[in-house]
């Protein structure tokens, strides 16, 4: 055992890591179909579709969803830990306006140095895959980088089978960005089973604040406390599933 967790399992960690470059170089990207996921163009073009604004894609891989959401009118950004897939997504993206991706680790945003607010975050693929303990700085940089009323739009495996370390669980995903974001709609995917898509939305006062603002007297907070700030506390991203 290393601490509380299996040898396998940190194992099984360290390989992922590795996992993703060697999957690019041999071409082993089962993922990378160049086309966007129906439940994606439906947020975008269905009949609710969001407004568009600014997209930040998490785990972009080689840009195809970027590039989509250029095309539909947002400033689209996507980051990737491997360069081989940037370099095809900078490629892909070449002359497409309003787009652009970024070498950079998604547990680690705040050293990208983006500038927020986004209205969009989408994580195809990539949240999933995140170690347990590196999930609560990816969502203190999605916190960090949202606008209350952004949506968060995560494509999720279950946590089941031989690789339970990483997925995630439904009560994971309403409860790993709280309480800055609410759960508000979950699509069961198809493959492979236990897979969904989760739609989450920025709320726009955390609920210390809703009571602050309802206090007598109180002229309430106009900001939700900076993650940055509040992810060393208590009060941070926590992490239930750890
Ligand atoms: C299953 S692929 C999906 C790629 C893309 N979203 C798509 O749908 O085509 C997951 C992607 O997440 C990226 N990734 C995994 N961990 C990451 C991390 N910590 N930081 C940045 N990217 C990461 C991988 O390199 C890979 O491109």
């Amino acid at each position: 055992m290393v601490g509380a967790v299996p040898r396998v399992r940190v194992a099984a960690l360290m390989w992922l890591r590795h996992a993703y470059r060697w999957m690019y170089r041999t071409g082993r990207t089962p993922w990378d179909t160049g086309v966007t996921p129906p439940e994606v163009v439906d947020l975008i073009e269905g009949p609710a579709a969001i407004a568009a604004g600014r997209a930040l894609d998490l785990g972009c891989g080689t840009g195809t969803n970027v590039r989509y959401l250029a095309e539909h009118g947002w400033e689209a950004t996507g980051v990737d830990a491997v360069p081989a897939a940037i370099d095809r997504a900078t490629a892909k993206l070449g002359g497409v306006p309003k787009a652009r991706v970024l070498l950079g680790d998604v547990t680690d945003l705040e050293r990208l140095g983006l500038a927020g607010p986004f209205d969009l975050v989408l994580d195809i693929g990539c949240f999933h895959s995140i170690e347990r303990r590196r999930r609560p700085a990816y969502a203190a940089g999605v916190v960090s980088l949202t606008r209350p009323g952004a949506q968060l739009f995560v494509f999720a495996f279950a946590r089941r089978g031989a690789l339970r370390s990483l997925g995630v669980t439904p009560a994971e995903m309403a409860t790993r960005f709280a309480p800055w974001f609410d759960p508000v709609g979950r699509i069961r995917g198809t493959r492979p089973p236990g897979a969904a898509w989760y739609l989450l939305r920025r709320v726009s006062a955390t609920p210390g604040e809703r009571q602050a603002e309802s206090r007598p007297g109180s002229r309430g907070a106009t900001h939700p406390p900076s993650p940055a700030a509040s992810s060393s506390h208590d009060s941070g991203p926590h992490d239930p599933g750890a």
